[in-house]
Formats: structure tokens, C-alpha cells, sequence
């Protein structure tokens, strides 16, 4: 057993619990809280979902030792919030609920969406609830429920004179739209990847992600990361230059081969609840020994699912100082990602943001920790085929293995 400690709905609490337990178990059998519903139990239908940190997760296939330390948001957390409270007084005039069931996942995320975006298109409220399902098809009520919050948010940020939405209490500071980035993306030409030069990251312990809202654009879905390896970047960097050796770091990456100095082909196992896809691709890759930085790029399709995918990571390192919290660690690397993909036929449908940001984050913690068993001359972990990963994740991993 493993004590975790969390804030959740703004109350601290401890609670020991097996090293599977997921976090929805916690919520539910331990703190009682069952606002938070299991449906599918493999991430796909979002009635778990719930605020991590200010973000939308799936409880379901979150641990909750990973939690340690976060900030949970469950449905009953929304009680007094001015958005929650405005998505409730709307679901109930747009008749958004029938059993129920699905209401208290598409409450947390509306809420996000609202906060986050606040769209008021129809298009972009439907792609962003995507990842919720509801078996009673309230689909009509939901969007309109949403569109009438998102749009008193929007005329309240106008009578305020504020230009963005600013983020709301029920969570940790949801970044806004437009919070400055250090990797520029453009909608089908990447610029240059800039960094931050030699900024100091204090970052212990295991590898750890630090994120970004991930954004659509013309069908792109573009994802920024950040993390550090405890190994100095010239280190990391061979392993990088070294395809069959940094391939199987990426769970899920088989039968990676060199057809050509910068070439490659490859196939990826994707595995996400019920779904699974194994996509055989080919790619390149383009790097500056100089500069630490690189492009992989490649694309790929999965005959049986009939879908597709194509993705662009690129890859910035530097040398990291060591944080204050740890003023004696050796050696660090940082690496900054900017991934962007598109998904087309079957799969596609899970191109939704809390999904592919859940994912990014579980995958990139798994590629991380792989990094540094390789670098520590250990084996590395096979990838985990039980629970369900992320298909877009798949899609990042996808990249930096063909
Ligand atoms: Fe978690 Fe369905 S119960 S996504
Ligand atoms: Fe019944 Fe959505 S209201 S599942």
C-alpha cells in the first residue's frame, strides 16, 4: 500500500491504497464522493472525468498514487462555483440530462470547455464534448446548454474589459487560450522551435511533464510538452541519434528499421479500452548535432480500423540546472516537444482535447522513464497493454519511433 495525499474539492486528504487503485476508486470507494460515475472503466465514454489540476482527466484509468499532491475537482466540487452553477441552472433549462448518468463527466467537462474556451460555435462545442459519450443521445440540449454558458462568459469577459477569458476557481489556473509558448506552431508550416536558452527547471525525482493546452487548428492537433531527464543532454542526445535504441523506450513501437541514413519504417500498437490499432508507417527524420534539436515526420495507416494518421514531433534539448529544491543533482537535460498530428477515418473520434491530453501526459511519463532506465544501463518497460492508452499519444509516440 502507498499513502497519497491530495486536496480534493479544496479539503486535504491521505488515503493508503494499492498501487492499482485508480483514482476514481479513491473518489468513490474511499472518500465517498459518488458524484464521479465508472461507465466504461477503459476511457472512452468520459463519465469519469473529473479536474486534475485544473484539467480534465479520466479517473478511471488514472493511478491514484500519481495523484500525489494534485488538486481533484470532482462534480460535487462545482456546488458553488459561478460556472458550475451556471451549467446546471443550464442543463436543466435546456433538458441536457434524462438518466443522468453521463451528466456529472459532461459537467466537469463543460466546465473546462467554458473556461477554457468558452466557444460559442456549435461545430467547436461538439468536437470538444466528443469525448463524452451520452447513451441517452442529449446531444441537442448539451450544445445548447453549453453555447448559453459559454456565451454569458463571453459577455461578461467583454463587460469587464478583460480581452481573454481568465480562468475560474474550480481548479488549479487552467491556462488561458493564449498563454505565451516557447515552441511556435503554424497551421501547416512549423516554425523554428525556440527555447527558453538556459532557463533553470527544478524538476526531481522522476521524469515529469509540464504542459500546455493542446489546440485544433485546420484539422491539426498541435501539443506542446516540456521534461527533464537526470543525464546530461549529450548523454540523452546519443540516445536519441540512435533509432533501434530509443525506439523501444516508446510503449507500444515495434520492428523499427532503417531503410536509409534518415529513414525508417515501423509499426505501432495502439490500444485504447475496446479499441486497438496497430498502424504500420514510414518516416524521416532530420537532425542539427549542433543545435540539439530534430525533426521526425511521418505518417501511417491501420488497415483493419481503415484510419490514418499523420504527425510531426520535433525536439529541442538543453542542459538544465539543477533545481532548488535538489541544489546537489548532477547533470540535466530539458527537452521541449512540439508534436502536431491528424487522425482521419475510425479513430478519429478521439481527437478530443482531454483525451489526447490525458494520454500525452501517461505516455510521456512512460517514454520519460524509459529514457533513463536506458541511460542507467537498464532494461526498459514493456509497454502497459491492459488499461487503455491514448490513441493520439500512440499517434506522438508513433512519431518519435517510425
Ligand atoms: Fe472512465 Fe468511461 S468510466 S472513461
Ligand atoms: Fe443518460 Fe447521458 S443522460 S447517459
Amino acid at each position: 500500500m502507498n499513502t497519497v495525499h491530495l486536496t480534493v474539492n479544496g479539503e486535504p486528504c491521505r488515503a493508503d491504497v494499492a498501487g492499482r487503485t485508480q483514482l476514481a476508486e479513491l473518489l468513490r470507494d474511499h472518500l465517498h464522493l459518488t458524484g464521479t460515475h465508472l461507465g466504461c472503466e477503459h476511457g472512452v465514454c468520459g463519465a469519469c472525468t473529473v479536474l486534475v489540476d485544473g484539467r480534465p482527466i479520466r479517473s478511471c484509468i488514472t493511478y491514484a498514487q500519481a495523484c500525489e499532491g494534485a488538486n481533484v475537482v470532482t462534480v460535487e466540487g462545482l456546488g458553488d462555483d459561478p460556472i458550475g452553477r451556471a451549467l446546471r441552472d443550464a442543463f436543466a433549462r435546456h433538458h441536457a440530462l434524462q438518466c443522468g448518468f453521463c451528466t456529472p463527466g459532461m459537467l466537469i467537462t463543460a466546465w473546462d470547455v467554458v473556461n477554457r474556451l468558452a466557444p460559442t460555435d456549435e461545430a467547436d462545442i461538439r468536437r470538444e464534448l466528443s469525448g463524452n459519450l451520452c447513451r441517452c443521445t442529449g446531444y441537442m440540449g448539451l450544445v445548447a446548454a453549453v453555447r448559453d454558458v459559454a456565451r454569458q462568459r463571453r459577455g461578461m469577459a467583454a463587460s469587464e474589459g478583460r480581452g481573454a477569458l481568465a480562468p475560474t476557481a474550480a481548479g488549479d489556473e487552467p491556462s488561458a487560450p493564449t498563454a505565451p509558448s516557447p515552441i511556435a506552431f503554424e497551421p501547416f508550416e512549423i516554425d523554428p522551435i525556440h527555447l527558453h536558452g538556459a532557463e533553470p527547471v527544478s524538476t526531481t525525482g522522476a521524469p515529469e511533464a509540464t504542459a500546455r493546452p493542446m489546440t485544433q487548428v485546420e484539422g491539426w492537433t498541435l501539443v506542446e510538452r516540456e521534461f527533464v531527464i537526470e543525464h546530461p543532454v549529450e548523454a540523452l542526445w546519443t540516445l536519441f541519434e540512435d533509432v533501434p535504441r530509443v525506439a523501444p523506450c516508446l510503449p507500444g513501437v515495434h520492428n523499427i528499421e532503417s531503410v536509409g541514413p534518415n529513414r525508417f519504417t515501423g509499426r505501432a500498437e495502439i490500444r485504447f479500452g475496446p479499441v486497438a490499432a496497430s498502424f504500420h508507417g514510414e518516416g524521416t527524420r532530420e537532425t542539427d548535432a549542433g543545435g540539439r534539436t530534430g525533426v521526425i515526420a511521418g505518417h501511417g495507416s491501420d488497415r483493419r480500423g481503415h484510419a490514418s494518421l499523420e504527425a510531426e514531433l520535433r525536439y529541442a534539448m538543453s542542459g538544465a540546472m539543477p533545481g532548488e529544491d535538489a541544489p546537489e543533482a548532477g547533470p540535466r537535460t530539458r527537452v521541449d516537444l512540439a508534436i502536431r498530428f491528424r487522425i482521419q477515418g475510425g479513430l478519429a473520434q478521439f481527437n478530443r482535447a482531454d483525451l489526447v491530453e490525458s494520454f500525452t501526459d501517461v505516455m510521456l511519463a512512460e517514454f520519460a522513464g524509459n529514457c533513463e532506465r536506458a541511460l542507467a544501463g537498464e532494461e526498459v518497460r514493456a509497454a502497459p497493454g491492459a488499461s487503455g492508452f491514448a490513441l493520439l499519444w500512440r499517434m506522438i509516440r508513433a512519431r518519435l519511433g517510425f
